[in-house]
């Protein structure tokens, strides 16, 4: 059933410039015409524009901004990330469902994604405000064959391969803030949360959950948010159509985490540097083991970030950085 779905959004979209008949869409999509029929009345009760002609057939008008698998499958260049994809309209978290499915046996690359999450989580045990179509919000599952210990390399390649995909689509100047907050004009535009299962030393997969603010207006950010977190369409002064733009992600992604696999942490490291906002400046990094004050330099090869104080170069590996 879904799957003729997919197939009828794809040959609306593909000739959208003309009417495609009843009999033809039947006959390409392989169900009757009263199916079709029924489809194209579903679609339209999701904000699809499907004009119907007697004699001549259907043509697609106006698509809405969905990040259902068919709007994205179009866009997709990768090779196995998000080939799988589990698509929710509401669920609590996409990471609840990402993990339980890892834990299934889903392969490498596979990707939940909702329209919107009512319990979405952030890092630090918060909350992640995740408003119906307003942003991105996924979890893809990877399946590194790493130890354990270079777990935090993942969380790093991830903002980069993040950072490049906006960065590509959008045009938009986004930074990173260690380790993997990414930034436009100092507020936050998009968090990743990386959980994990190990067995032993070794990772038995990876869940990298994934929230970017796209198309959330300003008035539609709680007032604890306001001060510090934006969206893309605020900082453009336009709205994206998120398909296009979390195919773009998802082939950075992967192409930075194919590097890391072929080449080590060097080139991913260098790469992160280059998109870092935040190194040569002062800043504060609150550890738990206490505040430390000084000159973000660069990472070292365990993906901690060194730190030049007074007293000399310190290795932070867990804080919250304030840059001023
Ligand atoms: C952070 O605190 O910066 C990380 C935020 C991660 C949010 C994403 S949205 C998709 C996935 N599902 C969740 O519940 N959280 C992550």
């Amino acid at each position: 059933m879904q799957s003729i779905r997919h197939d009828i959004v794809r040959l609306l979209i593909e000739h959208k410039d003309r009417f495609l008949s009843g009999e033809e869409l039947s006959r390409l999509a392989g169900c009757s015409r009263a199916a079709v029929w029924k489809h194209v009345e579903d679609l339209r009760r999701e904000g699809y524009e499907i004009e119907a002609r007697p004699r001549s057939g259907y043509r697609l008008v106006h698509r809405p901004d969905r990040i259902a698998p068919e709007e994205i499958l179009p866009h997709l260049t990768t090779r196995s990330f998000g080939r799988e994809i589990r698509y929710e309209p509401t669920t609590p978290s996409t990471q609840i469902l990402a993990r339980k499915w890892a834990r299934e046996g889903a392969a490498e690359g596979s990707l939940v994604i909702a329209e919107e999450q009512v319990q979405g989580r952030g890092r630090m045990g918060r909350s992640w405000h995740s408003p119906p179509r307003a942003g991105i919000w996924m979890s893809l599952i990877l399946r590194p064959p790493i130890p354990l210990a270079q777990a935090p390399h993942l969380t790093l390649l991830a903002s980069v391969g993040v950072c490049l995909g906006i960065r590509e689509f959008t045009g938009l100047p986004v930074t990173i803030k260690w380790p993997n907050d990414l930034l436009i004009h100092g507020k936050k535009v998009c968090g990743i949360l990386t959980e994990l299962r190990g067995e032993q030393d070794r990772i038995d997969h990876v869940v990298l959950g994934i929230g970017i603010n796209v198309n959330a207006r300003e008035e539609h950010f709680p007032p604890e948010l306001k001060p510090i977190a934006t969206s893309l369409a605020v900082e453009a002064g336009g709205e994206f159509h998120r398909a296009p733009l979390l195919a773009a992600i998802l082939k950075q992604l992967e192409d930075v985490y194919h590097l890391y696999l072929r080449e080590g942490f060097s080139p991913v490291r260098e790469a992160w540097e280059r998109a870092a906002g935040m190194l040569g400046q002062e800043v504060t990094a609150k550890t738990p083991q206490g505040t430390v004050i000084g000159v973000a330099e660069r990472l070292n090869d365990q993906g901690a970030l060194l730190i030049r104080t007074q007293g000399g170069e310190v290795a932070v590996y867990s804080a919250e950085i304030e840059v001023p």
